[in-house]
């Protein structure tokens, strides 16, 4: 599966929607390791050292800005950052006892799209809460 960004999924904050464009970078990288059946190698671990990173700076970032602003999705987006961030630790726990590329593969499609919807229906709502461009 590969993410593919639309303008829709803009929040408003140029630099949350530059985050949002590099995990999807980040997550199509992964896919396109996934479909050349490649899962044991460092090259797939520093991948996914990456997006945890990442994902939790972001994270914490737009954290910030929703509560700045008083968004009324910031309480939900908390949560939902939360259950990723969960999915994401549940996941490396496992794939660093057993490595399969099934595993992979399921984590890369659960997370990628739980991550597009989540965009899609909670952290666009800052679009309302900010004014165009702003950081
Ligand atoms: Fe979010
Ligand atoms: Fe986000």
């Amino acid at each position: 599966m590969q993410l593919e960004w639309k303008v829709g999924y803009t929040t408003g904050v140029t630099e949350l929607d530059d985050q949002h464009r590099h995990l999807f970078s980040l997550f199509n990288d992964l896919g396109r390791l996934i479909d050349q059946g490649v899962y044991d190698s460092p090259e797939v671990d520093a991948l996914l050292e990456s997006l945890g990173t990442v994902v939790q700076q972001h994270f914490a970032h737009e954290e910030g800005c929703m509560s700045r602003r008083c968004c009324p999705m910031a309480e939900k987006n908390k949560q939902e950052h939360d259950q990723f961030l969960q999915l994401y630790l549940d996941f490396q726990r496992a794939f660093s006892m057993e490595k399969s590329l099934d595993s992979l593969a399921d984590f890369h499609q659960t997370a990628g799209s739980t991550l597009m919807e989540h965009i899609c229906f909670v952290d666009i709502h800052l679009r309302n809460c900010v004014n165009p461009g702003e950081n």
